[in-house]
């Protein structure tokens, strides 16, 4: 009784199951016809700015958003991390982000609106993987001079807490800033530029 009970069971669910795939096949199959019916629609929505609430971030910590399908790095930045980040401008390939992508209303040097929070789009400059948080100081594998920053896991580029990166480093350049804006205190918002807010 109780066996003829799973077996029903299961051959529910194989048919339920073989119902999504057949679904799921089908609007497949229709998205490149939606696509070429509405491309500028489509287009939008990849572009689209995304608000993200910053006021649960703790001091030294990051939170990850996604903007346009790419990692946005944001980071509640404490005294001890500013300070530090003036320590090592002799360290950097481009400590004032000359050559780097940053809009121009971004502090060049700290690299943000307002100091303490950070934002940046977190893919590495050298071939676009995404670089791993170490906010701790002298961490055994990074040596005693680490002082808080961004690891590369792919071919080992080294960044700061500003997203700069260091000298002799695979990546050429520093993180990119996104184009962002505050709707108030603890709201941002990515992908609208601070002077149109
Ligand atoms: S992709 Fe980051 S160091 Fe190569």
């Amino acid at each position: 009784m109780s066996n003829d009970g799973v077996n029903a069971g299961r051959r529910r669910f194989l048919v339920a199951a073989t119902s999504v795939v057949g679904a799921a096949g089908a609007v497949g199959a229709a998205v490149p016809f939606v696509g070429s019916w509405f491309p500028s629609a489509k287009a939008k929505a990849a572009g689209a700015p995304v608000k993200v609430n910053v006021g649960k971030v703790e001091p030294g910590q990051q939170m990850i958003a996604e903007w346009r399908g790419q990692p946005v790095f944001i980071v509640r930045r404490t005294d001890e991390i500013l300070a530090n980040l003036k320590k090592i401008e002799g360290d950097l390939s481009d400590p004032e982000s000359k050559a780097s992508d940053q809009p121009a209303y971004v502090d060049p040097e700290n690299r943000a609106i307002k100091a303490q929070i950070l934002v940046l789009v977190g893919l590495c400059t050298h071939l676009g993987c995404s670089p791993t948080f170490r906010p701790e100081v002298a961490p055994v594998d990074l040596g005693p001079k680490w002082v808080g920053g961004y690891f590369c896991p792919c071919h080992g580029s080294h960044y700061d807490l500003a997203g700069r990166v260091y000298k002799s480093q695979p990546a050429p350049l520093n993180l990119p800033v996104p184009p962002h804006s505050y709707e108030s205190d603890d709201v941002i918002v990515i992908g609208v530029d601070q002077e149109k807010a």
